[in-house]
């Protein structure tokens, strides 16, 4: 079973959508979906709630400490994907969900303050050592060329670990995605030859081909006796206080905000 975990610190910036979008997308690229919500705000409970279909069964796991058991049993029950949806800033159940995930998708609108607030999410993830990719969500239509075009230069300019990181493609601003939450749908469902459809089956295509292929890398790692075990001090304890979770990331972890890369570029 693949775990996909949808966390970042700045509310607002697509977690529920893209968990929504892309657990649609999977159940209908022929996956045996589940959802986890651990936001008690009940985006996803809301949506199903206003759905007619039962699937994608949509499960509230609030206690950080029932993540890993929930996972198993779903693992143990034929789910082939589980996709969690967390609550904005970094709590317990979304260092659970992180530890427990295998991969880690950050949404971030292309702005500087969504990119930088994604840092203690990253810190997190790093701590973990998760793959990780940053979604580029609601970015404006008229900009999709200048974007794209930075997007280029990231690959050309950027260390490559942050060029790297960035999934493909970006999602674009559009009110598929809320009409299609309010329809209780999946945004491929709501108009499947819309262009916002075709951006999310193809987030799908990405984020499963990079499921697929950093698993086999880890495979191969386990293999040649790379041990499992984290070299770092566990700096990321179930609930860390707010400062200390934000000073371990300003020293220890480089992230977008750090980098030489500026995401005005072309905008
Ligand atoms: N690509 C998009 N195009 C248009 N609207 C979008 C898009 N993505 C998200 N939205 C809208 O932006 C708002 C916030 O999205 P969403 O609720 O998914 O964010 P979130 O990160 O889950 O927020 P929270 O932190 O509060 O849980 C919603 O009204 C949603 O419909
Ligand atoms: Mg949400």
């Amino acid at each position: 079973m693949y775990t996909i975990v949808l966390a970042t610190q700045k509310g607002g910036s697509g977690k529920s959508t893209l968990a929504i979008g892309l657990a649609v997308a999977a159940q209908q690229a022929g996956h045996n979906v589940r959802v986890i919500e651990t936001d008690r705000q009940g985006t996803l409970s809301n949506w199903q709630v206003r759905r007619n279909l039962a699937e994608p069964i949509v499960e509230a796991v609030y206690d950080a400490k029932m993540i890993e058991p929930r996972l198993e049993a779903l693992a143990r029950g034929g789910v082939t994907v589980t996709i969690i949806d967390t609550a904005s800033g970094i709590n317990a159940a979304t260092t659970a969900a992180i530890r427990h995930c295998d991969l880690c998708l950050v949404p971030a609108r292309p702005s500087v303050a969504d990119i930088e607030a994604t840092a203690p999410t990253l810190s997190v993830i790093r701590a973990w050592r998760k793959a990780f990719a940053f979604v580029l969500n609601q970015t404006p239509i008229r900009g999709g060329q200048r974007i794209s075009e930075a997007t280029s230069s990231l690959d050309e300019s950027a260390p490559r670990d942050i060029a790297e990181v960035l999934a493909q493609p970006y999602i674009n601003m559009r009110n598929d995605h809320q009409d299609a939450l309010a329809a209780g749908q999946g945004v491929t469902e709501f108009d499947p030859s819309g262009k916002s459809a075709q951006e999310l089956r193809s987030l799908w295509r990405w984020t499963i081909s990079k499921l697929a292929g950093d698993l086999v890398m880890q495979e191969a790692n386990e293999l040649k006796g790379a041990s499992e075990l984290m070299d770092v001090e566990f700096p990321i304890m179930l609930q860390p206080p707010a400062e200390q979770a934000e000073a371990s990331v300003s020293r220890a972890y480089p992230t977008w905000a750090d980098s030489n890369a500026s995401w005005e570029t072309g905008f």
